[in-house]
């Protein structure tokens, strides 16, 4: 099945680089043709399924009357404001289908972004309980995440987030401690990624819970095949993890896959996935194999 990357009125990496998590939003209104645009978006990402076979559902939740408007709890993150309404993200409760949601849903917010519309990952801070009186769920399946979308109210915070993500100073973790080669012990330098410097660049960027960033990917050549292991290096001590009844951690390696992916694609090194673990000493028991791409 060929993952599209829909929409590409503009490149996915370029969308990638200018995602950013807003929690501020202003007063223009999402219209009603805007809503129908998101409907056709959300539809077609229902239909792909991701890297493990899983179909993931994507609702709209308007704020447009009191009912809703008041009914839904955000938790302690009621410092997200102003936004016109909400996406929910559902998906049954097992490991792969989670990390098919992450894959998907994130695809479905770099397209609300080539759109101009403003996203917010929000996968632990919100009333599941509340949320679920506006929405049907099937048997085993959960709200996994949902993200608020509006119009951003600080376009000028957004410019300097680009200028500072250019000069490298926003907070991510660096190439050492995030991608290798070969085997665990030796980093991936830049300069050995070739062309796929900018797919493992593109992971670099990506959103995830508390900002833990806990993508360890390795790279493996073996004469003209290149495969990309996925590792999820998981805490198992974290609140997201241990307090929300589903492993939030498994949403951040399909973010992480989705940017590799689309990134690839784009780079004209579209690959495949497979799930064959490879003999490897770990430095840490807490990685966790997920996947590989292989081109
Ligand atoms: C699975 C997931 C859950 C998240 N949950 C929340 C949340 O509950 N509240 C929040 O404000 N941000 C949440 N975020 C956003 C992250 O804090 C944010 O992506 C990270 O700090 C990096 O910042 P950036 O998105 O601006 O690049 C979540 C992100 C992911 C991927």
């Amino acid at each position: 099945m060929v993952h599209t990357v829909l929409n590409s009125n503009g490149s996915m990496i370029d969308t990638i680089k200018k995602r950013t998590s807003v929690r501020t939003y202003d007063e223009q209104k999402i219209t009603e043709e805007i809503f129908d645009q998101i409907t056709i978006i959300l539809k077609k990402f229902e239909a792909e399924p991701g890297p493990f076979g899983n179909y993931s559902r994507f609702q709209i939740l308007k704020l447009d009357n009191e009912e809703s408007h008041q009914g839904v709890k955000l938790g302690t993150y009621g410092f997200i404001k102003g936004h016109m309404a909400y996406l929910v993200a559902i998906c049954s409760k097992e490991n792969e289908a989670i990390i098919d949601m992450g894959y998907s849903f994130e695809k479905v917010i770099l397209n609300m972004t080539q759109m101009g519309l403003g996203t917010c990952w929000i996968g632990g801070t919100f009333s599941r309980e509340s949320f679920m009186k506006f929405i049907d769920l099937k048997d085993n399946e959960f709200i996994g995440a949902i993200s608020p979308i509006g119009y951003g109210s600080d376009n000028n915070r957004i410019k300097e987030k680009i200028i500072r993500r250019t000069a490298g100073a926003d907070n991510r973790k660096s190439w050492d401690q995030m991608f290798f080669k070969n085997d665990f012990s030796t980093e991936l330098k830049k300069e050995h990624a070739g062309e796929l410097e900018i797919a493992f660049e593109m992971v670099r960027w990506g959103p995830s819970a508390s900002n833990k960033q806990p993508w360890r990917l390795m790279l493996v050549e073996e004469q003209d095949i290149r495969t990309i292991h996925f590792y999820l290096d998981f805490d198992p001590k974290y609140t997201g993890n241990t307090k929300l009844g589903y492993p939030i951690q498994k949403l951040d390696i399909g973010i992480a896959m989705s940017h590799f992916e689309v990134s690839a694609i784009e780079l004209e090194k579209a690959g495949k996935w497979v799930f064959e673990e490879p003999d490897m000493k770990k430095i840490n028991d807490q990685y966790e194999y997920v996947g590989s791409y292989s081109i």
